[in-house]
């Protein structure tokens, strides 16, 4: 079928469902766009635009021919019941999301640069001293995950002058960062980190990866800003680390469980700065237009860009 075919689309989208529809019949107006609440044939969808969907919707999709995350994401797809065999499973690569990571870094990575933490702490005390300012070259960023994302931070924080490395599954080439690769590099990338960015998926293999041994194996006094999955970190680790002083304070986009409870020693620890799950969101412009170009291509018989590799988990 060619991109103008009457394919048949189911949307659930946490809500935004009305708004994806209206993007999407903008984009195919020969298609027919069901929201999760609409009456629909299950039997007819040949693609569904997945948000956190209801669990057991994809069981009576029998005809699906792709199945799209509408965020950079697919642990939500990937842990669905009933998730049918041989379809592929695509992600939205950047969407407008990476300018919004650069930017969420910028600020995050300059909070400990330029000594921000410090200095909450004291307009706290009604303390004014100041301090040296640092070069921004001494300061050693290291970003895990150089994906969509992680590398488009690290090539604007190299660019701002931070001295930047990476960590990937695979070896990378970027300008300007020093690259690391594989499980065995780990410990070496973060004895070398100062401030740790992580962007990694959420898979088996990157739950509860920092915990107590690996966050301590960064040195003393480095911070750490998370905007991937508050999975990563295992949280009760992080907040020993920063009561023993090893780490100087954390920059939280994500938490195991969100919201986050009330009550939960992030909220008020002097070393957290929190921000609720806001670093990047979907852009529906560029979103719509890699959908319906990756409907185009699997209807050609091509792969997807994005494709989501089900046995890694991204
Ligand atoms: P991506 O393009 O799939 O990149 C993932 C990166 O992680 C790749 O570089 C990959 O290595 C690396 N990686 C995966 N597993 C690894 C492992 N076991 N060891 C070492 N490296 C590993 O993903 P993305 O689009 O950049 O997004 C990253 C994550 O950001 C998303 O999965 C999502 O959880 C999070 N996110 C958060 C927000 C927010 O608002 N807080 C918004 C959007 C996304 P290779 O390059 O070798 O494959
Ligand atoms: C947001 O968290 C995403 O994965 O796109």
């Amino acid at each position: 079928m060619p991109a103008s075919a009457p394919y048949k689309i189911l949307i659930a989208a946490q809500g935004e469902e009305q708004r994806w529809k209206e993007a999407m019949t903008a984009r195919l107006p020969n298609a027919t766009i069901y929201t999760q609440d609409e009456n629909y044939d299950p039997a007819a969808i040949d693609f569904a635009l997945l948000w956190k969907q209801p669990q057991g919707m994809m069981k009576s999709l029998a005809n699906i021919r792709g199945i799209f995350s509408l965020g950079a994401g697919v642990e939500h797809v990937l842990s669905a019941p009933f998730l049918p065999k041989d379809v592929p499973i695509v992600r939205l690569e950047d969407a407008g999301m990476a300018q919004q990571m650069v930017e969420y870094h910028m600020y995050a990575a300059l909070h400990f640069m330029r000594d921000f933490d410090h200095y909450m702490q004291a307009q706290n005390n009604g303390n004014w001293t100041p301090r040296d300012v640092a070069e921004i070259g001494d300061f050693r960023v290291g970003v895990m995950g150089l994906g969509a994302l992680g590398a488009t931070v690290a090539t604007h924080l190299a660019a701002m002058g931070f001295a930047v490395s990476g960590w990937s599954r695979r070896m990378k080439a970027i300008e300007g960062v020093t690259t690391f690769a594989g499980a065995e590099t780990l410990d070496e990338f973060l004895g070398q980190t100062d401030i740790l960015i992580c962007l990694l998926p959420r898979t088996g293999q990157t739950e509860g990866l920092l915990d107590s041994a690996r966050l301590s194996k960064l040195p003393a006094n480095a911070a750490i800003i998370n905007a991937s999955r508050g999975a990563m970190i295992v949280e009760e680790d992080l907040l020993r680390l920063l009561d023993t002083g090893h780490l100087r304070g954390a920059f939280l986009d994500v938490a195991a469980k969100e919201p986050l409870p009330s009550g939960h020693p992030f909220w008020n620890h002097p070393k957290i700065r929190l921000t609720p799950h806001i670093a990047a969101a979907t852009r529906i412009g560029p979103a719509v237009d890699q959908i319906a170009e990756n409907i185009n291509r699997i209807d050609k018989g091509e792969a997807p860009v994005g494709l989501v590799d089900r046995e890694i988990g991204y």
